[in-house]
């Protein structure tokens, strides 16, 4: 049994400790907010919260969480009302959607640690998050939004 905190919820998991955080968070605790993209950490479609910290839950395994509290796209806010979220709706970000959860938990991480980023530290922080569809000048105004508006 792995015990962890997912989502401000105490679990106590019967699954292997090597099975990938993402499996978990998806198969087991029927979160499906976040996606499965590469499995090798190069996507970020997969990013949820580790302690705050923004983690590839791809490459996470369940014994690396023990004890952590974990936060997935359906944990940042109670009622989506997150200024990332109201601002991803306001600049109209997703296309096909699929990297967008990683993309926000991605950027959440930013806002938390730096509240007014600039571009650029934007565009560094976003790096590793892809997006097949070619968002990324939306996302950029939507943290910047975010970064305004909150
Ligand atoms: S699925 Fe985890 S980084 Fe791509
Ligand atoms: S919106 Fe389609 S991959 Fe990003």
């Amino acid at each position: 049994m792995t015990a962890f905190t997912i989502n401000g919820r105490a679990v106590d998991l019967a699954a292997e400790p090597d099975t990938p955080l993402l499996w978990v968070i998806r198969e087991h605790l029927k979160l499906t907010g976040t996606k499965f993209g590469c499995g090798i950490a190069q996507c970020g479609a997969c990013t949820v919260h580790v302690d705050g910290e923004p983690t590839r839950s791809c490459i996470t395994l369940l014994q690396d969480v023990a004890g952590m509290e974990v936060t997935t796209i359906e944990g940042l806010s109670p009622d989506a009302g997150h200024p990332l979220q109201q601002a991803w709706i306001t600049e109209q970000v997703p296309q096909c959607g699929y990297c967008q959860s990683g993309q926000i938990m991605q950027a959440a991480a930013l806002l938390k640690s730096n509240p007014n980023p600039t571009r650029e530290q934007i565009v560094e922080h976003m790096d590793g998050n892809i997006c097949r569809c070619g968002t990324y000048v939306r996302i950029i105004s939507a943290i910047q939004r975010a970064a305004r508006e909150a």
